[in-house]
């Protein structure tokens, strides 16, 4: 007869028996921190902590592959085979739930187990998709030289969707642990620190027989798995991955010579063809300065800048800013993308001494230059002292 823990007797010392391993501790508080940062970088912080956010979303798919094997080969309460039930034994368990006759369980209970499931799975996607999201929006990692801009966009909005998904899970994960703690007086939370609990009355309850752990076959696999797939994913480079449609790397010398007197040598990939020619063609009037440049050297900067333009470079910069603002076509601050991703940014920032205007891309990309734009080469520059007063 399961007992039912609203009016079961008053709390007695009880015997108290190891459930939780020292593995699954460990895995468990390490997963909350590592998630916790990915969470909190992705979506509320900014592009300039994705250094972070890389860190913490591949050692929580580290962990969490880790945690599959240990599901296979771990000890007895840590086996999927011990907490993971059927879809009936799930709602019956609902029902006595709701009826108040739901008995208490040593390990994960049924809403419990297909909780981890469910968090698990969710995570190990999340990882996933960033990976495409990675290769193809920032040609980075294993797959920059495989997936295309809009493909890696289209993962990122996943990525993007699934992480609010995943802080759902979370929201209802621990107000299960509290609800079960308040139900059974047993502080899960605590159990998952001490790795023990109470020993009442349910033998029943017991897995069959103690598990023989394989703790060198799960830290094999998950070495493998990590070098595999995440040791490339976090090797992030200054430079984006040969092979990859990039930006060219070398700048026409006369365009760098006469075009970076005022402010950088804007890279070609940032404009599309026929915005750089409507530029070239008005450089007498170029935003209040007078830019003109003899015919010759005009018209030579102006085919190679259209030239540069038109070929097929598929960074972010390269799709996003394609779309000009009709009213100022050669204005890359007035692309809608420019805007959007810059919003966050107050006026009093950009006019700061060492960052001068909008225009001035290197003072907060280190590089600007190469057209890349990397998240993780994000910087603003702090006002010098002797400027601030
Ligand atoms: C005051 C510093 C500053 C200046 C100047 C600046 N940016 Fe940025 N830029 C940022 C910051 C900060 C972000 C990240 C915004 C966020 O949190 O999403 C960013 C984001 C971007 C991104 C998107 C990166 C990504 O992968 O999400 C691009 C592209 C970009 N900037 C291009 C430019 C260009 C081109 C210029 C010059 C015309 C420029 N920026 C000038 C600070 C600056
Ligand atoms: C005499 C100085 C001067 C020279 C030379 C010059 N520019 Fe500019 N350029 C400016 C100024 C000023 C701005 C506006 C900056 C701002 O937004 O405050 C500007 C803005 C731009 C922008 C738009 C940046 C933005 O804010 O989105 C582009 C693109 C550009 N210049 C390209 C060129 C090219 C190509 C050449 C070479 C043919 C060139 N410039 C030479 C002064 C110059």
């Amino acid at each position: 007869m399961p007992v039912t823990y609203a009016e079961s007797a008053p709390r007695r010392r009880s015997k108290s028996i190891p459930v939780w391993d020292a593995f699954v501790r460990l895995f468990h508080w390490s997963l909350v921190l590592s998630t916790g940062a990915a969470l909190l970088t992705g979506l509320w912080l900014g592009a300039s902590w994705f250094t972070l956010h890389l860190i913490g979303g591949t050692l929580a798919v580290a962990l969490v592959t880790s945690r599959i094997f240990w599901g296979f080969w771990g000890s007895s309460f840590a086996r999927f085979a011990a907490f993971v039930v059927g879809p009936r034994r799930l709602a019956e368990h609902l029902c006595e739930l709701a009826e108040g006759r739901a008995g208490r369980h040593i390990g994960h209970n049924p809403p419990g187990g297909w909780m981890i499931l469910a968090l698990l799975g969710t995570i190990l996607v999340i990882g996933l998709s960033g990976v495409v999201a990675l290769g193809g929006t920032l040609k980075t990692g294993p797959l920059a030289v495989a997936v295309d801009y809009a493909t890696g966009a289209l993962a990122q909005d996943l990525h993007g969707a699934l992480a609010w998904a995943l802080t759902g899970l979370i929201v209802l994960h621990v107000a299960g642990a509290v609800f079960e703690s308040l139900r059974t007086g047993e502080n899960l939370p605590r159990a998952m620190i001490t790795g023990t609990k109470e020993l009442r009355d349910e033998a029943a309850e017991l897995p069959p027989r103690p598990a023989r752990t394989r703790p060198a076959l799960v830290a094999g696999l998950t070495a493998g798995a990590v070098v595999l797939g995440a040791a490339s994913t976090l090797a992030v480079r200054q430079f984006p991955v040969p092979g990859a449609p990039i930006p060219p790397a070398r700048f026409d010398r006369l365009y760098a010579d006469e075009c970076s007197a005022c402010h950088i040598a804007y890279h070609p990939s940032l404009l599309p063809p026929e915005s750089w020619g409507r530029l070239m063609a008005t450089l007498g009037d170029h935003f209040g300065e007078d830019a003109s440049l003899d015919p010759a050297s005009t018209r030579a900067i102006a085919e190679w800048l259209t030239v540069a333009a038109a070929r097929p470079t598929d960074t972010k910069p390269a799709r996003e800013f394609a779309r000009v603002d009709p009213a100022a076509p050669f204005t890359i601050t007035k692309t809608p993308f420019w805007q959007e991703t810059h919003a966050a940014i107050s006026e009093a920032t950009f006019s700061r001494k060492p960052i001068y205007g909008k225009f001035n891309c290197g003072a907060c990309h280190q590089d600007a230059e190469s057209g890349w734009f990397y998240p993780g080469n994000i910087d603003i520059p702090d006002t010098p002292k002797e400027n601030s007063r």
